[in-house]
């Protein structure tokens, strides 16, 4: 009897430590498309998630009908704090740190890393890191306090963060490469062409760039904005940048 045949709930317990919550039918569907290892995926209907899968992920549909295992929806729901409209639920091993150190330590590098500079909000860090996954950025890295492996960004990045490589590092530790910084302050960021191997830096929502990071900084960019607005969004403002720099070429799906 393999793992997945054995009790989900006991083997769901077991396994928590060390992983983290896919909550809902599309979180799994990304973590196992972009390699994920999933040791436990329940759900309280079955045939309505396969035919999600039917509908949406033919691509991954044999391995989510190989991994899923329906469990009552009492049971379910004492698993998860609060139950998905798609009753899928299922734990996934976190990659190795160094794993992820390597890949963003990897050169040449086809793609910018993303650095959020002690970011305060758990769901800017997860779109963050969703944008960067759809982008084929090749990581996001957080400063500061913020886990961006909280339950609560895993969340917000719908099971992205397998598909670039998600660390907290300290300013002094951050990948090689061009530092480009964005800031309202900045040169405008329409003239400037921002290489692939650049590392994009924001600032935090609160107090926007730190000290540290403005030192490490070599470009200090602005996005086009009218006077009287005092700034955007953080996750917009990576949007916007992310965009900017696939808009010469970089290209989505070239990692
Ligand atoms: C919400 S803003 C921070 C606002 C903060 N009160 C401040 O003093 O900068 C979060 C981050 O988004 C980026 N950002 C927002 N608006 C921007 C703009 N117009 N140009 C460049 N970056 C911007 C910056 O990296 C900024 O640190």
């Amino acid at each position: 009897m393999n793992d997945h045949a054995g009790d989900p709930v006991r083997l769901w317990h077991r396994r928590a430590d060390g992983c983290v919550l896919l909550d809902g039918f599309h979180a799994l569907k990304h973590a196992v498309r972009f390699g994920a290892e999933v040791p436990v995926a329940v759900t309280a209907d079955r045939r309505a998630a396969l035919a999600l899968a039917d509908e949406l992920a033919p691509d991954v549909r044999a391995t989510l009908d190989a991994l899923l295992t329906e469990v009552p929806e009492a049971v379910y729901g004492a698993l998860v704090a609060r139950p998905h409209p798609t009753a899928v639920a299922a734990l996934a091993v976190r990659p190795a740190r160094e794993a992820n150190l390597r890949a963003l330590a990897s050169a040449p590098r086809r793609a910018p890393v993303v650095v959020l500079d002690n970011p305060r909000n758990l769901g800017n860090a997860g779109a963050v890191i969703r944008l960067a996954a759809g982008f084929g950025a090749t990581g996001v890295v957080t400063t500061g306090t913020l886990d961006p492996w909280h339950p609560t960004v895993v969340r917000g990045g719908a099971g992205l963060h397998f598909a670039t490589a998600v660390e907290r590092l300290a300013v002094d530790e951050l990948p090689p490469g061009p530092v480009f910084a964005l800031d309202p302050e900045g040169e405008d960021i329409r003239g400037v062409k921002l290489p692939d191997d650049a590392v994009l830096a924001f600032g935090s929502e609160r107090s926007g760039l730190s000290a540290e990071l403005r030192a490490r900084t070599d470009h200090l960019l602005a996005l086009p904005m009218r006077p009287q607005v005092s700034s955007y969004n953080l996750a917009t403002s990576v949007a916007m940048t992310l965009y900017h720099w696939s808009a010469d070429g970089g290209a989505p799906g070239a990692r």
